[in-house]
């Protein structure tokens, strides 16, 4: 496991907070310094209030002021390789723009994608 975003996101999903599915996520993001956040996932007895580990990740790093992206990786125990819920693909369109998505299992199996093609015909600010 050499590229340490995939690594970042393997790792922050042994914190995933899944009682209920016993799904683990972990999700980094890299902002467009190269600094890595991470975030997993948090569910909640109410199910509704879960929150994926992109989004996790993704509002920690805006929380602490960065705004630009450059690549974000999710890391779940799948064969074929979990990709962001429709939720997630909406808030990483409006905060990162067509970045690339790795996605990644723990046998180090990795996936590339842009954004755009997980999420065509957005809507967006643009609409507004
Ligand atoms: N989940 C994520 O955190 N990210 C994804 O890309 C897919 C789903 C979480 C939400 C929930 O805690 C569990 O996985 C099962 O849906």
């Amino acid at each position: 496991m050499d590229d340490p975003l995939t690594f970042a996101a393997l790792m922050v999903r042994e914190n995933a907070v899944a009682p209920f599915s016993k799904f683990k996520v972990g999700a980094a993001v890299e902002d467009c310094e190269g600094h890595i956040h991470t975030g997993c996932n948090v569910e909640n007895a109410t199910y509704g209030l879960t929150v994926c580990a992109e989004r996790v990740a993704i509002f920690k790093a805006l929380s602490e002021g960065v705004r630009q992206f450059r690549r974000l990786a999710v890391a779940a125990d799948t064969a074929t390789l979990t990709p962001p819920c429709g939720a997630c693909r909406q808030i990483l369109w409006e905060f990162c723009g067509d970045i690339e998505i790795v996605l990644v299992n723990l046998e180090g199996r990795t996936e590339s994608h842009r954004l755009k093609d997980l999420f065509p015909r957005p809507f967006d600010v643009s609409y507004l």
